[in-house]
């Protein structure tokens, strides 16, 4: 679709177009159709084959995924060669469904022969759930700051969608529910970092608690620097906008059975800007980094969905907030400081600032949280980027249980994980000079193992803990399947998945 401003024809990118406001499940009688075909067998099921018009519209139809052709009150989509169907083709197909429907001005549609989708009689539900999850993801787009000069159709207010098969449509209703949580992620990272400070997360962690039955606290500035969280106060002192510690606990009344006397601890690196401080990023290095709070952001969209979910399990979320900035009172290179546990920092780079307030947050909850599980998700290193681009996180995780969750949460989700080692001499790499040890290691050698073996030295032996670093995978600029530019909200499945497992 275009608009005319002046006499150039403005042609709309497809990312821009307003789509649905709310989309919720259920039967509608003015539902349309939509149906997968597969590409070995790219033809009509034969009770359709007799449309009027049928013949014409399936000429040049092929089945490829995602590929889709109306014909009235149909909607056909490719679903590929059915040997090849995974949970990747039905987010695929979802996504590209909800787009043709906008496309289209469809407000309802019923998914016919939705058990074709799934890989068997008992995976209904989880292929519903892809299907879902993928249909909410597709649909967001960032309006919230659309101004004067931003000429839009109205969003469509709402999108009922069903399917002819009932776990199928159980499993999409809980799809559509974990994709809301994952745009609530991406509605807080891509928040402007002069609207979104450390004071504004604490804020919208309240709101959340308010509306789901949880219960927030914040460890203000002072309070933080009584506790002694040299880490999460030297890099926030710099800003206007005082750093903080936000909790956030589900506790649910009834907890299932393996639940019991578990404690699942979700911490995120929630870092509102990253200038990189007086190791200042240069070359516009620096833009973008509004997403360097995505880790915070991703565990505050898994804590929606858990409470959402009413997961029978006990979780709590630590947000160490803070905006790293240029001042007078900033910390530098060659500070040492010394952190919640004790631990003296050599301040190598100031530009290292995610991995000191990270440190903080994992030695309060080892000390007054009795953590069962922690696990911690941050855009740590750019070497994660280099290393693994788009395509995976890099994570790290020494216990055999917990990395079992975690890499089966990453394959049912979609969203994956790739170990990196963690190794007694990657921490011996850290000692420094005059401190216990420095925050980077002016080598840039195994930048990303450099942040987990920081990490190290304030989780308590003994504790299962991995470190998801997803520096690469939390913001895009180019389109993907499910995301238009910008924030992903990856990591709320794989956080709310590995909290499935343990409850
Ligand atoms: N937030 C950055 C990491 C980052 C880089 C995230 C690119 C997303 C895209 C982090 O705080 C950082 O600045 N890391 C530095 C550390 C180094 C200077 C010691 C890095 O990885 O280059
Ligand atoms: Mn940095
Ligand atoms: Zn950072």
């Amino acid at each position: 679709m275009g608009f005319r401003i002046g006499v150039a024809d403005v042609r709309l990118t497809y990312h821009l177009r307003p789509m649905y406001t709310r989309i919720s499940t259920g039967p509608s009688r003015s539902a349309l159709t939509a149906i997968p075909i597969f590409s070995d067998a790219p033809a009509l099921p034969a009770r359709h084959a007799r449309a009027p018009g049928a013949a014409e519209a399936m000429r040049t139809f092929k089945g490829e995924v995602g590929e889709t052709v109306t014909l009235g009150h149909m909607m056909m989509v490719g679903a590929g060669r059915r040997a090849d169907l995974t949970l990747a083709t039905v987010r695929t197909l979802g996504a590209r469904l909800v787009r043709a429907l906008d496309r289209v001005g469809a407000t309802a549609v019923r998914l016919e022969s939705a058990a074709s989708l799934a890989q068997g009689r008992d995976r209904r539900f989880e292929a519903g759930q892809a299907f879902g999850e993928a249909i909410a993801i597709a649909n967001w787009r960032m309006d919230a700051f659309d101004g004067t000069a931003t000429k839009r159709e109205p969003r469509r207010p709402r999108l009922s969608v069903d399917a002819d098969d009932r776990e199928f449509a159980d499993g999409m209703a809980r799809g559509l529910s974990i994709g809301a949580s994952v745009n609530e992620a991406r509605r807080i990272a891509a928040t402007p970092p002069n609207v979104c400070t450390p004071d504004w997360v604490a804020a919208q962690c309240r709101a959340l608690a308010r509306a789901y039955g949880m219960r927030c606290s914040v460890i203000p500035y002072a309070k933080a620097k009584a506790l002694g969280m040299g880490g999460l106060t030297a890099v926030g002192r710099g800003s206007a906008h005082k750093p903080c510690l936000v909790l956030l606990e589900h506790r649910p009344r009834s907890i299932s059975r393996p639940a019991r006397g578990r404690h699942l601890v979700l911490v995120g690196k929630t870092i509102t800007y990253d200038t990189g401080g007086y190791s200042l990023k240069v070359n516009n290095g620096m833009k973008g980094m509004k997403y360097d709070k995505c880790g915070g952001a991703a565990v505050i969209g898994a804590m929606h969905a858990i409470a959402s979910l009413r997961l029978p399990l006990h979780v709590t979320a630590l947000l160490p907030a803070a905006e790293n900035m240029v001042s007078d009172d900033s910390y530098r290179p060659d500070d040492i400081i010394t952190m919640h546990n004790g631990v003296t920092v050599e301040v190598t780079n100031t530009d290292a600032e995610g991995r000191l307030v990270l440190a903080d947050a994992l030695s309060w909850a080892c000390r007054e949280l009795e953590p069962t599980a922690i696990v911690d998700m941050a855009t740590l290193t750019g070497g994660v980027v280099t290393a693994l681009g788009k395509f995976s996180a890099g994570y790290f995780c020494v216990d055999d249980g917990l990395r079992e969750r975690v890499e089966e949460a990453a394959r049912a989700t979609g969203e994956k994980v790739w170990q990196l080692p963690l190794w007694p001499e990657h921490r011996e790499y850290m000692r420094a000079q005059h401190a216990d040890i420095i925050n980077s290691n002016p080598s840039r050698e195994a930048h990303p193992i450099q942040g987990a073996a920081f990490l190290a030295y304030f989780v308590d032996a003994g504790v299962p803990w991995a470190h998801v670093d997803i520096a690469g995978v939390s913001s895009s600029e180019t389109p993907s399947d499910l995301c238009v530019p910008g924030p992903t909200g990856w990591g709320v499945r794989l956080l709310t998945s590995i909290a499935e497992r343990m409850a």
